[in-house]
C-alpha cells in the first residue's frame, strides 16, 4: 500500500485517514517540545528551555544566587548553598540555567569553571549517589554494577577530578532523596573529598523540604558552611508569563485565546503555584481544543481541568485495594438510589451484600468503618461523626466524586 493512498476496501484505514486530516485542520501545536521540557534527554532539554525560561520572573532568585558565586570570578571560594521551594517553583531548571551561563562569563574571564548535575530525583543510597556522581564526572551513562565496594566508587570520583585545578560545582538536585541518611554522602562530598583534591569544590543543594537541615548531623552543617536561599512558590502573574512565552514557541497564535491562558494561570496558582502543574494543564487543554473546535478558549481550560481531576480519581481508586473498593461501591450505590447521606450501617449492609454476591469474605463493621476513614482520607467520600443522642454516635457519608467517575465505578 503506498501511504497516503487508504485501500479503499477497508474501512478502518479509511477512518485513521479521515480522523487524522480531520484532526490535522484543527491542529493548534506548531512544536510540542515546548509544551513538555521534562520528557525530552538533557542535551534537548536545555535548548528548548534556553527558548522559554522567563528568567525575568525569577530575577530576584537568580540575583541571589549569583551574588553568592561571583566571588569565584576574583577567584574566590564561595560556601556551599542549600536552595529551598516548593515543588514546580522551577529551581531546576533556574540552577541549571544560571550555572551553564555563569560557566561562560568565567570562561571568558580566564577561570575555569565546571558544573555537574546530580540526579537524586528518585530515591538513592548512598552507594546510588556515588554512582550518579562518578556517572556525573565520566560523562557517560554507565552505571557501574552493585557490589562494587564503596571505596572504589569514592576512588573512582577523586580520580576523576584529579588533575583538575579550577572550581568544580556539584548542583545536587532533590538532596532529601538520600535514604536512610544524607550522612555519609555530605560527609564525603564536604569533608573526605576536598581534601584529596587539588580543585575546588562548590555543593548547591536543592530540596523542596524546609525541615532537611534538621534531620542532618549537626557536625555535617558545621563543616558545609551553607547559605540558605529561598525560592518562593509563582503567583498567576508570573505563571501567566511563563504560559505567554511557551504558547507563543508551541502554539498556533491565531487560534489562542489570552483569556484561556490567563484562566490556565488562574487555575493553577488557586492550588500550588506549580509552573509544571499550569504546563500541564496548558498541553491538556490544548488537546481538549484539538479534539473539539481547534481554537483555545476558556471552554477548553474548564473541561481539561475537570479532566485532570477525573484522571486523578480514577486513578486512586483503580489502586485501592479490593475490599476498599467494594466498600466505595456500597456507598456509591446507595446515593444512586437517591440518598444524599447514610450511615456506616447502612452502607455496611449493603457492602456485605455486595461481598456475597462476589463470592468475597466480609470483614466486620468495625473494619468496614476503618476503611471508610480511609476513604475519606483520600477525599472519595465525604464522611463525618454526628451524634444520636442516647443512640450513641454513627457516621454520616455524603458523596464527593463527580458522576463520570460514579457511572464508572458502579
Ligand atoms: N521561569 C520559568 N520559565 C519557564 N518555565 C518554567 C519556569 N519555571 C518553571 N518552569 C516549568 O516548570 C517545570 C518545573 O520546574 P522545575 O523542575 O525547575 O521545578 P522544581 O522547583 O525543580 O520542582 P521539584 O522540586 O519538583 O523538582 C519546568 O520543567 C518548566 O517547564
Ligand atoms: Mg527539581
Amino acid at each position: 500500500m503506498s501511504d497516503g493512498n487508504p485501500d479503499k476496501n477497508d474501512s478502518t484505514e479509511a477512518l485513521i485517514e479521515a480522523l487524522h486530516s480531520k484532526r490535522k485542520k484543527r491542529s493548534l501545536i506548531v512544536n510540542p517540545d515546548y509544551l513538555d521540557d521534562e520528557k525530552l534527554p538533557g542535551e534537548e532539554r536545555s535548548s528548548v528551555l534556553k527558548e522559554i525560561f522567563n528568567r525575568n520572573i525569577r530575577e530576584k532568585q537568580l540575583s541571589r544566587i549569583i551574588s553568592h558565586l561571583s566571588p569565584v570570578l576574583d577567584g574566590d571560594h564561595p560556601p556551599s548553598a542549600l536552595i529551598y521551594g516548593p515543588t514546580g517553583s522551577g529551581k531546576t531548571v533556574s540552577l541549571i540555567h544560571v550555572l551553564s551561563t555563569f560557566g561562560r562569563v568565567a570562561e571568558r574571564r580566564k577561570i575555569s569553571f565546571q558544573f555537574h548535575y546530580i540526579d537524586l530525583t528518585s530515591p538513592k543510597t548512598y552507594f546510588g549517589a556515588l554512582n550518579e556522581v562518578a556517572i556525573a564526572l565520566d560523562g557517560s551513562s554507565r552505571k557501574y554494577r552493585k557490589g562494587i565496594p564503596i571505596e572504589y566508587m569514592q576512588e573512582k570520583i577523586r580520580a576523576a577530578i584529579a588533575g583538575y585545578k579550577g572550581f568544580l560545582c556539584f548542583l545536587i538536585d532533590e538532596a532529601d532523596n538520600i535514604l536512610p541518611n544524607p550522612d555519609f554522602f555530605l560527609t564525603f562530598l564536604g569533608k573526605t573529598l576536598p581534601r584529596k583534591v587539588d580543585c575546588r569544590l562548590i555543593l548547591i543543594f536543592l530540596t523542596n523540604r524546609l525541615d532537611w537541615e534538621k534531620m542532618l548531623d549537626p557536625r555535617i552543617l558545621s563543616f558545609l558552611k551553607k547559605t540558605d536561599i529561598i525560592f518562593e512558590p509563582y503567583d498567576a502573574d508570573d505563571l501567566l508569563e511563563i504560559l505567554k512565552l511557551r504558547s507563543e514557541k508551541a502554539l498556533r497564535k491565531d487560534r489562542v485565546d489570552l483569556v484561556a491562558l490567563k484562566k490556565v494561570a488562574a487555575y493553577a496558582s488557586r492550588e500550588t503555584g506549580d509552573a509544571r502543574k499550569a504546563v500541564e494543564l496548558l498541553a491538556k487543554a490544548v488537546c481538549v481544543a484539538e479534539e473539539t473546535s481547534g481554537f483555545l478558549t476558556e471552554k477548553e481550560v474548564d473541561v481539561a481541568e475537570q479532566s485532570l481531576e477525573v484522571d486523578k480519581s480514577t486513578e486512586l481508586i483503580n489502586a485501592l485495594a479490593s475490599q476498599q473498593k467494594i466498600a466505595l461501591q456500597a456507598c456509591y450505590s446507595l446515593f444512586r438510589k437517591g440518598s444524599s447521606k447514610v450511615t456506616t450501617g447502612q452502607a455496611y449492609d449493603v457492602y456485605t451484600n455486595i461481598c456475597v454476591n462476589l463470592k468475597h469474605r466480609s470483614l466486620s463493621q468495625r473494619r468496614f468503618s476503618d476503611m471508610i476513614s480511609f476513604l475519606d482520607l483520600y477525599g472519595l467520600i465525604n464522611a463525618r461523626v454526628v451524634s444520636m443522642g442516647r443512640y450513641g454516635k454513627t457516621r454520616e457519608i455524603m458523596c464527593s466524586l463527580p458522576d463520570p467517575i460514579i457511572k464508572e465505578l458502579i
